[in-house]
């Protein structure tokens, strides 16, 4: 048994997430900390909500509702939606925690100790008009790097170069569209990036096993030249984490915050810790997961996110870690995606434009979305949702294939041998053949598991899915059934083996309908097939099952024609 720590990227409190976020971070990785615990790994599954910086005050302020107020019910709806996409995290923290606070100014602290913190007489962009510091996100013109007209001020999301404002071509205030902007002095601290760029490298370089999305976004900003700038990691905001050195004022710093994507990351490790206090647990439980002098040695950390999101992950997190000279834990595996398109286009949150999480669930349950989400996952390059793909995929996957498949045998077991695994016969060379090939096939599937390949897993699962309904189709049990009873019998105990099989091994992509299998199965037993012969027998003659309702219904043209319709302008 191994120790497996994930997080997912996580989302920021402003407003609820699209189908594109969700498919670039926190659902891949719930299905790897499904499938790890599947295999009877011990897991810490961690997200949050990323609470801070300007977004946030502006979301806030806009709603009408102090920032505070605003990001307590904001999570509790990020909260909710998650679990009705089974987002199984073992916490879902918030940044704005006193855990973050106190860990947040603790890396500030040492890394000060460390003399890797410079303070820098800044000059910064001050709207007149909006008469405040125009955080970087907040002011928008055109990237030098590569032309992007849209770029914003921290980052291009072009071309994934990090910027500074003052790079910015034609910049204005992307709260006002000012151009009436003018440089004011200020005083921040940076982290001097720079004199950690040969550790940084060396750690990367040793990533041998990184996807190539990665590895190339990493390189490309490490080895850029200008990449690794050193970069300031306080702000001039309200709402944010108060910049102290550890527990002790940071003389000069009064009033002003960190940069909410330094504190960001550490919200990982903070998440644990109020994951541990909520369990009533000490300091210990999450440290064993975090530190490699208190047990973490033995971990294998494993982040997801979008490729936007890589620099950071790569460089920043890591430099703030590398920096501490602290025993924490380094990622192991960083697995990365592009991003989904939406019909002809992207996914916008500031437009609205796409399907968002709560208009997902309200027209479908979660495993439709998953199935798609994680069969279409964006990993080698970009991917587009259509609703005609949509259809298809769930008409055809889920309802044909599998859906049929249970409601198939379970209904013809019972009309014709009672609600009971039926004892007749024997399994014959057909029975055994799939047996076999079923034992190969999940060892496939599970190498594709293991390595996080969400489409290849998900095309794994799928063929498993269609050699039982090859089997069934030249098996024949209801022909059978008029001339040999006893044969008849013994395929439908293989069946109704079959279908607890399918629950154990689609459980990490469709929660939901393997939870309906297993129970119909009349069985809690979870485990992993790992003697083939021995589970396809788990259910013996006699076993109560019952049908169940109807696993998957098809999406019929006018709901589809509907739903394009009605997502395919901006949210209201
Ligand atoms: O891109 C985003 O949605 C960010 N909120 C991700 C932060 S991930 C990490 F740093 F915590
Ligand atoms: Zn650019």
């Amino acid at each position: 048994m191994a120790r497996i720590l994930i997080t997912s990227a996580i989302p920021y409190i402003n407003g609820i997430k699209h189908l594109g976020n969700l498919v670039g971070s926190q659902l891949p990785a719930d299905l790897f900390a499904r499938y790890c615990r599947a295999r009877g790994h011990e897991v810490m599954f961690i997200c949050a909500t990323d609470e801070h910086g300007t977004p946030a005050e502006l979301a806030a302020a806009k709603a009408g509702k102090p920032v505070e107020v605003y990001c307590a019910e904001m999570h509790a709806v990020q909260a909710e939606i998650a679990r009705g996409f089974r987002l199984s995290f073992d916490h879902f923290g918030r940044s704005s925690s006193p855990r973050n606070h106190r860990l947040t100014q603790h890396f500030a602290g040492v890394l000060a100790d460390n003399g890797l913190i410079e303070e820098v007489a800044e000059k910064q962009v001050f709207s007149i008009d909006d008469n405040r510091f125009l955080p970087d996100r907040y002011i928008t013109g055109t990237c030098p790097n590569c032309g992007y007209e849209l770029a914003r001020g921290d980052q291009c999301e072009n071309c994934t170069k990090q910027l500074d404002p003052t790079d910015l071509i034609n910049p204005r205030s992307s709260i006002s569209g000012s151009t009436n902007l003018e440089v004011r002095e200020t005083k921040h601290l940076y982290l001097k990036q720079r004199s950690l760029r040969g550790k940084l490298a060396a750690w990367i370089d040793s990533k041998t096993d990184w996807p190539l999305l990665t590895t190339s976004i990493a390189k490309k900003w490490l080895n850029d030249g200008d990449g690794l700038q050193d970069r300031g990691i306080t702000r001039d905001l309200y709402w944010g984490i108060p910049v102290r050195r550890g527990d002790q004022p940071w003389p000069g710093m009064e009033g002003k915050v960190f940069y909410v994507w330094f504190d960001a990351p550490i919200e990982y490790i903070a998440c644990t810790a109020e994951w541990a206090d909520a369990q009533g647990l000490g300091d210990e439980a999450w440290q064993r997961w975090w530190r490699t002098d208190k047990g973490a040695d033995d971990v294998t950390y494993y982040q997801f996110m979008g490729k936007d999101n890589v620099p950071f992950h790569t460089l920043s997190f890591p430099a703030t870690i590398l920096g501490s000279g602290e025993p924490w834990k380094l990622v192991d595996y960083l697995k990365s995606f592009n991003y989904l398109n939406y019909d002809g286009g992207q996914f916008s949150t500031s437009q609205g434009r796409g399907v968002f999480m709560d208009q997902a669930l309200s027209i479908l349950p979660a495993d439709y979305w998953r199935w798609w989400l994680l069969s279409h996952a964006p990993e080698s390059a970009d991917s587009e949702f259509t609703w005609e793909n949509f259809q298809a995929s769930v008409n055809k996957d889920l309802a044909d294939v599998l859906g049929n498949l249970v409601s198939r045998v379970t209904k013809f077991a019972t009309s014709k041998f009672g609600a009971t695994v039926p004892a007749g016969g024997e399994f014959g060379p057909q029975e055994l053949a799939l047996i076999e090939e079923m034992g190969t096939r999940i060892t496939d599937y599970a190498a594709c598991m293991a390595a996080m390949e969400v489409r290849k897993a998900a095309a794994e699962l799928r063929g498993i899915w269609v050699i039982g309904n090859e089997y069934l189709q030249s098996a024949a049990p209801w022909t059978v059934v008029k001339t040999d009873p006893d044969r008849a019998q013994a395929m439908v105990r293989l069946a109704l083996n079959l279908i607890r099989v399918y629950a154990v091994l689609s459980q990490p992509f469709i929660p939901d309908a393997s939870a309906t299998m297993m129970t119909a199965m009349g069985s809690q037993d979870w485990s992993w097939p790992e003697d083939i012969q021995v589970a396809m027998r788990a259910l013996p003659a006699g076993h109560g099952f019952h049908v169940p309702e109807n696993l998957f219904r098809k999406i019929t043209d006018e709901e589809r024609l509907d739903w394009q319709t009605r997502f395919s302008g901006v949210r209201a």
